[in-house]
């Protein structure tokens, strides 16, 4: 096995390190866990980084113990705590039966183990066999308190990737309250960098951000009980000049769907920490002696070309080694939703004549939304209420999905199983399933409450549930929604001093439930959704290998979602549809031609009322599907690469490549036209220089190196908001 971690059991110095990145770290003066480096690799690291030695004024130096020159509050750490004189912001704060928060963590102990351990009760990377990656595992410990921290690094052999997580330890005699406890920590040092974030709001999610890093501390985070539409949990920096392919990129991401934080700290001598984890907002832990807690874990990548790069390893890392579901492999159905169709007005008879029509245009799956159960005729009744709604079916359910299969389509359903209304039997029976604190008025949102899935019970009733739906029946695919964010965190089933511990037993729970029926229904496609890409992450797809992007299917408001949404994800997490013009979100009515190429960038599906196209309309959707469903193997898994960004030009153009290189296509929008417009020439990338590529269009033959150096013209549109796709084989 090909060793991926040295250590220099002399000097103290863990190497991890592939045939791409190193990630080196050491034991400092007072047993400080002390960071080195991160970054390209490093052949055999000799020991030449000697954190320099200098006496700071007010900088925390420890005169009588370390000497007036050794400072913890300048020296790059690996896990930094409240209590040691490192003024900046702290991985962790342990708070003590005394009212400290105090505490000094100090080096104890290695371990090295072959793979990678798991997670309990939550979604992580899995390495398949133990050569594929090793792990490191260091030990801190406050003597005091004796609690530990053991911090896990996972290094991937064949990935420049490192997974981090910790798990603390509450090795002494009295109970401690965790009310901070990063996944990782790292400092880098006086290093010219910017930050990629990507915040967004409901129908405007994962917009591509791109900041000046001032001193002081900034947070990027969610404290809404979800990754949340407004800032997804992910962080990249970059130097001033990386592009999409070259310069330095390091890329974060964090594997939890609940509250997370990235704080960002740059210090006083321009020293940069980056701490990632569970938000602290109303986190408190309560650790009994012999408790620990498990952090979710971070993965972080180093890109020396560029941040499309960085994105490249993401979706390796996020498909390989995240996400289990069988169908990972499989190219995704091209379904038709009733949603923007019928909203919740609808009976059996209305979706057969959509089911007929999809039937006709070539579509594989039908997608029962939102409305099949309860009696529910509006958003304010029957969450909780998993049974079927006889009015809309009145020969049951069953029925309707016999239809469904006859006529050739795979089934779907919308469930939102984390939610309840006030006007629904389980109401009635279980009117404290709810989250509420006592004696408030618990706050709705779309007239709904949220179930506290951190309870057992809860969680079993919906379970039991779903599955007397899931079991008569022959359901091929579940969207799972999530439609508000939480409010009034409160546990009835915890003490007061447990209270801080509402928001992550409810994504355990979460996590738990999923887990449950993922296992029991293996065969069943679950899509992610929470009122569009509210909870868009990678803790999700361990659990559903496609996600909703977004409410907003306007191809245009697109572009920016699926440009910043594929910063960190692959293209088959992604679904996409192709919605009314002008559309419900925004107004915009853009070509259909242009609605349909920019579905094709992620698994592509309908989303409006098939029975109303024209003639001209289905012809283009059956155009559309015909040819989604000759390159979809090839846009769903192929290599992506972004090449004109909808957040500083006028056109849009990202490229999907083979594996072998030998196939591509590549699409352009313009979006707005003009009467006096420049000419442009996308150039490609990617390809292999030496073959020669046919034009599927026009059999024009380019070269690779044609393709990717001198471009070629785009054609002029006149028209706004108009999509060109390109599609090339490899012909030598
Ligand atoms: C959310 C989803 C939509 C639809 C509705 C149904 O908004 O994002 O796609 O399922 O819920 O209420």
């Amino acid at each position: 096995m090909q060793n991926l971690i040295t250590v220099d059991e002399k000097n103290k110095v863990f190497h991890l390190h592939n045939k791409q990145i190193s990630y080196l770290f050491s034991v400092e003066q007072g047993a400080t866990l002390a960071h080195l480096y991160f970054g390209k690799r490093i052949r055999q690291y000799h020991g030449q980084l000697k954190y320099p030695r200098l006496l700071r004024g007010f900088s925390g130096n420890l005169a009588d113990v370390l000497g007036r020159e050794f400072s913890r509050d300048t020296l790059p750490e690996e896990y930094s705590s409240a209590g040691e004189m490192d003024y900046r912001t702290s991985a962790t704060v342990l708070y003590q039966k005394n009212g400290s928060n105090s505490i000094l963590l100090r080096y104890k102990s290695y371990e090295i183990v072959a793979g990678k351990p798991k997670l309990n009760g939550l979604p992580h990377s899995l390495v398949k066999d133990e050569d594929e990656a090793q792990t490191l595992i260091v030990t801190l410990e406050d003597q005091l308190t004796q609690v530990e921290y053991q911090l896990f690094y996972t290094i991937f052999r064949d990935l420049p990737v490192i997974s981090r997580a910790v798990k603390i330890i509450n090795s002494g005699e009295e109970v401690v309250h965790l009310r901070k406890a990063a996944s990782m920590q790292i400092d880098f040092g006086n290093e010219d960098f910017e930050a990629i974030t990507l915040p967004g709001a409901h129908a405007n999610e994962r917009h591509l951000q791109r900041s000046k890093i001032d001193q002081g501390i900034r947070v990027y985070g969610s404290h809404r009980g979800a990754s949340s539409h407004q800032m997804n949990p992910f962080l990249a920096l970059v130097r001033p000049n990386t592009d999409e392919f070259a310069g330095d990129a390091y890329g974060f991401t964090f594997v939890y769907s609940g509250n997370h934080m990235f704080e960002l700290e740059k210090d006083q001598i321009n020293q940069i920490r980056l701490n990632i984890g569970i938000n602290d907002f109303n986190f408190d832990w309560k650790l009994e002696p012999n408790e620990d807690f498990q952090t979710p874990e971070v993965l972080m990548t180093y890109s020396p070309n560029g941040i499309n790069q960085m994105s490249q390893t993401f979706h390796q890392v996020i498909f390989d080694h995240i996400i289990r579901s069988k169908f990972k492999n499989k190219v995704r159905p091209i379904l038709v939703n009733n949603w923007e169709a019928t909203y919740f007005d609808f009976n059996e008879k209305k979706l057969q004549t959509i089911v007929d029509q999809a039937k006709d245009l070539g579509i594989e799956m039908f997608v029962l939304d939102d409305g099949w159960f309860g009696h529910r005729d509006a958003d304010n009744s029957s969450l909780g209420d998993w049974f079927v709604d006889q009015r809309k079916f009145p020969t049951g359910l069953s029925h309707f999905i016999d239809y469904v299969h006859n006529q050739g389509l795979k089934f779907g359903i919308w469930f939102e199983p984390e939610m309840i209304s006030y006007d629904s039997e389980l109401y009635k029976k279980h009117p404290d399933y709810l989250m509420h604190v006592p004696n408030r008025i618990p706050n709705p949102d779309r007239h709904q409450y949220v179930l506290d899935l951190g309870r057992k019970e809860v969680r079993q009733n919906i379970f039991d549930q779903m599955v007397k739906i899931l079991d008569p029946n022959q359901i091929d695919y579940i969207k799972w929604d999530m439609n508000r964010h939480i409010s009034d965190i409160y546990k009835a089933d915890l003490t007061p001093d447990e209270q801080g511990e509402a928001y992550h037993r409810y994504i355990l729970g979460l996590y738990d439930l999923l887990e449950k029926l993922t296992t029991r229904y293996p065969n069943i496609l679950f899509e992610g959704c929470s009122d569009g890409g509210g909870r868009f992450d990678a803790g999700m797809a361990y659990y559903t290998p496609q996600i909703w992007a977004s409410d907003n299917s306007d191809a245009i408001a697109r572009l920016k979602i699926q440009y910043g949404t594929s910063l960190v994800y692959p293209q088959s997490l992604m679904t996409s549809h192709v919605s009314v013009c002008p559309n419900e979100q925004n107004g915009r009515v853009t070509p259909l031609a242009t609605r349909g190429a920019v579905a094709m960038w992620g698994d592509l599906g309908y989303e409006l009322d098939l029975t109303k196209l024209n003639d001209d309309e289905k012809e283009e959707v059956k155009k559309q599907i015909t040819l989604y469903k000759q390159i979809r193997k090839l846009t769903q898994f192929g290599t992506l690469y972004r090449l004109k960004s909808p957040f500083n030009s006028n056109q849009t153009a990202w490229e999907v490549v083979s594996s072998d290189k030998r196939d591509v296509i590549l699409t352009v929008v313009n979006i707005l036209s003009s009467a006096q417009p420049s000419f442009t020439k996308p150039k490609l990338a990617g390809l292999n220089p030496e073959y020669d590529y046919k034009n599927i269009a026009t059999n024009e033959i380019i070269g690779g190196d044609e393709l990717m150096d001198t471009g070629i013209y785009d054609e002029v549109a006149h028209q706004d908001f108009v999509a060109k796709m390109y599609h090339f084989k490899a012909v030598n």
